[in-house]
């Protein structure tokens, strides 16, 4: 690792690394990636013993705070946070302005970002107590209004959150009680929904949090930076990947056709890619889409669903592009979204949600980083150079002049 900053201030010399591969733009404790062995910790702790023996609330204090809660410590985190799980009842007009059928990203680039415009009081960057409670809010109420989200998009009245619930649980409650029915949480779904936003809580430096970070580095308020998050998410390359994964197998249709798929997807002169394959980092199993798979099974057999067409199809392509030598050679496995997909889809929730519960699982990670960062005392406004490549220098020609 070379520290480029005094080549520069020497000699003027700076990089040219399109797609930040191999530029690291902070140091950061929270969270390590080996993408060669498969390897994920966060804050040292593998996350196979996090998603396996620690509830989400932990880990995001874990992720917060850099070190495990004691009992004491959970107990009050879990009721800081419960607290603040209402958002300002006014919050609500602002998902009547949006049409029905607006996608729920839409809804949460906007609706998160406003949150600045109501807690005033957490929004003063310099403050390490406003910063506290800004990250509070944030991972409380991000749920509520992805709730709310998808109550709007189907038409239902918002349902306000249950404090006597844990975190996962009142998500669900939120999402799909309605008022005219008695609704029991399914202990096993609430269970795997905490794994699934455990899995997704951090991974370093991957495209939606440098942009929280990039945007956080101005001095923006960090409702503001996490609505940058969420923006950045929402491309399929990168959050909505589960999303285009599930379309990808319902295109694919039957394993008859996988070849077909699979051929197109090593055909450079064919824009298709196999979506869920492939990692920027990982050139090796994603250690998350191991346990991803094992909770798809767990989920599709509590929910007594045997024959899952598109499940069935997932398997096959797997096992076929696991096998074939161009996803060999370029080290292309199955990342975290293959599998999620299909999990949300037989809990219930519409595909265009997807990517609204990896943002909702995803915030604690970036308002860790956006703390670490502003915390971090090397740090500097996110300034990246340019090679330019347009025209040299030339005279203006009037109008009339131009033919
Ligand atoms: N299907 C077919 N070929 C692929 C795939 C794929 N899914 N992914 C990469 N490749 C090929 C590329 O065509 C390229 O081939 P080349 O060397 O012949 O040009 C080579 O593998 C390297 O790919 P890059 O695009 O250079 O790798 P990069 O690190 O930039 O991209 C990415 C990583 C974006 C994840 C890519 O693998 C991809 O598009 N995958 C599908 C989308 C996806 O699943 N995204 C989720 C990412 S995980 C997450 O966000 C939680």
């Amino acid at each position: 690792v070379m520290d480029i900053r005094k080549l520069y201030a020497e000699t003027g010399c700076f990089t040219y690394d399109p797609g930040f591969t191999s530029t690291a733009s902070c140091e950061s404790k929270i969270t390590y990636i080996d993408g060669d062995e498969g390897i994920l910790l966060h804050r040292g702790y593998p996350i196979e013993q996090l998603a396996e023996q620690s509830d989400f609330l932990e880990v995001c204090y874990l992720l917060l705070n850099g070190e495990l809660p004691s009992p004491a410590e959970k107990a009050k985190f879990e009721q800081t946070i419960t607290r603040h799980t209402m958002v300002h009842e006014q919050l609500a007009n602002f998902f009547r302005g949006f049409r029905r059928d607006a996608h729920p990203m839409a809804i949460m680039c906007g609706v998160v970002g406003a949150l600045s415009a109501f807690y005033h009081d957490s929004t003063d960057i310099n403050d390490p107590h406003q910063r506290m409670v800004a990250s509070h809010r944030l991972i409380a109420k991000v749920p509520t209004i992805a709730a709310m989200a998808y109550k709007y998009s189907v038409g239902q009245p918002f349902v306000y959150p249950r404090n006597d619930l844990g975190y996962a649980e009142n998500f669900l409650h939120m999402t799909f009680a309605v008022p005219c029915e008695p609704y029991k949480v399914n202990p096993v779904i609430a269970k795997a929904m905490d794994r699934i936003f455990i899995l997704h809580a951090d991974h370093e430096q991957n495209a939606s949090t440098s942009t929280v970070r990039l945007a956080g580095s101005s001095g923006a308020n960090p409702f503001a930076c996490i609505a940058a998050g969420i923006a950045s998410l929402w491309g399929p390359a990168h959050g909505g990947a589960n999303e285009a994964v599930l379309k990808m197998l319902t295109e694919i249709g039957h394993k008859d056709r996988i070849p077909e798929f699979v051929k197109r997807a090593k055909d450079k002169n064919d824009s298709f890619r196999l979506m869920g394959f492939g990692h920027r980092v990982y050139k090796n199993f994603d250690p998350r889409a191991k346990v991803m798979r094992q909770t798809c099974s767990e989920v599709l057999a509590e929910l007594g669903i045997k024959d899952d067409p598109l499940l069935d199809i997932a398997v096959e392509l797997e096992r076929i592009a696991l096998q074939d030598e161009y996803f060999v050679e370029k080290k292309l496995y199955p990342n975290v979204d293959f599998y999620s997909g299909i999990i949300l889809k037989a809990i219930g929730f519409p595909t265009s949600m997807f990517t609204v519960l990896f943002a909702l699982a995803r915030t604690v990670g970036w308002i860790s980083q956006w703390k670490e960062m502003i915390e971090d005392p090397v740090q500097k406004i996110g300034r990246p150079r340019q090679l330019y490549t347009g025209a040299t220098r030339r005279d203006y020609r009037p109008l009339n002049e131009r033919g």
